[in-house]
């Protein structure tokens, strides 16, 4: 009897002067993490100068440069094929033929300098003058490109003019 009393006496004691822990604060709610992206396989890019200068045969080196020349030709950002149409014969009276005259294209250094510099003043192909702008493209291509682009414009349409090369390009920058 002794002992239940005292045992009484403890709990309410305890009851009385502890109180109940207040609970934690509830964690405020995360929005649950988005779930992590699939990995994006990285794209194997082989710089096209690389992938130039491993190419050994000249056979090789003209059919890149045809291949990457008339995706500039039709696709660069001012590509070509605009002004000078992708048949090569321009528009008479605003934009001249590339197709059967070399006049103003020339070697590859005039051909390259005036891809590199633009050209403008007037000029006559084919007995049709030509008085426009042609904007330089010489910070939108690299010297592959331009290699390439004169390269296929040399050698598309019947033309028969020869390849040109990067370092050709790179003298007349
Ligand atoms: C926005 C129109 C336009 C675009 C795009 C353009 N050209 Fe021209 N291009 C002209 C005009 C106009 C002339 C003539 C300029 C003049 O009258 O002096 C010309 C002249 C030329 C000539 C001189 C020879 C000739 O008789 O035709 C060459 C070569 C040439 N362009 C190559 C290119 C190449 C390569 C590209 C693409 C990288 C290109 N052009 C993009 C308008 C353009």
């Amino acid at each position: 009897m002794r002992t239940l009393t005292f045992a009484m006496i403890l709990l309410a004691g305890c009851g009385g002067e502890t109180a109940a822990p207040t609970p934690a604060p509830a964690p405020e709610a995360k929005p649950a993490p988005a779930p992590a992206p699939a990995p994006v396989p990285e794209e194997v890019k082989v710089d096209p100068m690389v992938e130039w200068d491993a190419l050994a045969t000249e056979d090789e080196k003209q059919a890149f440069l045809l291949k990457m020349g008339e995706a500039v030709y039709t696709s660069s950002a001012l590509a070509c094929a605009t002004c000078h149409q992708v048949n090569g014969e321009g528009v008479a009276g605003a934009f001249p033929p590339l197709k059967g005259q070399k006049d103003h294209m020339g070697d590859c250094a005039t051909h390259a300098g005036i891809v590199i510099n633009g050209l403008t003043g007037e000029i006559e192909v084919d007995g049709v003058k030509y008085n426009g702008v042609m904007v330089p493209q010489g910070d939108m291509l690299n010297d592959l490109e331009i290699a390439a682009v004169i390269s296929y414009e040399r050698n598309s349409w019947g033309n028969d003019y020869g390849y040109c090369s990067p370092k050709d390009v790179k003298a007349v920058r």
